[in-house]
């Protein structure tokens, strides 16, 4: 089925100026970008995208490192796009993620592992409207 699926391309990989590249594989697996923006979060709006993460030991430094320079967000239209996207990303932590994956490729640790993708349908309609209005989104 056709899904969408929120992106974010992390401060790590924005300060290597591999936006493009990432965007490349995104068009290559036919995801369409149809909708983008680049922001600066605030504590208030990283803290509240993770909310889910409240307790876990590693929220603050999460939080931190998501607020340390500007993350480029992106809502991806595709067949199967949530899975799909998260076979491009590979594993949350780089040393276990595949050869070829946005994350083997891009990401240093497990904190700065370039990429966040939604994990499922659901969370991605909710991740999706945690970034963007209607009126920001161009089906395609
Ligand atoms: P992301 O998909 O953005 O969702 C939560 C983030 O927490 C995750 O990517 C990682 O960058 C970060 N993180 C740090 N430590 C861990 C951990 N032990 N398990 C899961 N995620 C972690």
């Amino acid at each position: 089925a056709t899904e969408r699926t929120l992106s974010i391309i992390k401060p790590d990989a924005v300060a290597k100026n591999v936006i493009g590249e990432i965007y490349a594989r995104f068009e290559r697996a036919d995801l369409k970008i149809v909708a983008a923006k680049m922001v600066h979060l605030s504590r208030e709006k990283a803290e509240g995208f993770y909310a889910e993460h409240k307790e876990r030991p590693f929220f603050k430094d999460l939080v931190e490192f998501m607020t340390s320079g500007p993350v480029m967000i992106q809502v991806l239209e595709g067949e199967n796009a949530v899975l799909k996207n998260r076979d491009l990303m590979g594993a949350t932590d780089p040393k276990k993620a595949e050869p070829g994956t946005i994350r083997a490729d891009f990401a240093s640790s497990i904190d700065a592992n370039a990429v966040h993708g939604s994990d499922a349908v659901e969370s991605a309609a909710r991740e999706v409207s945690y970034f963007f209005s209607s009126d920001e989104i161009c089906p395609r």
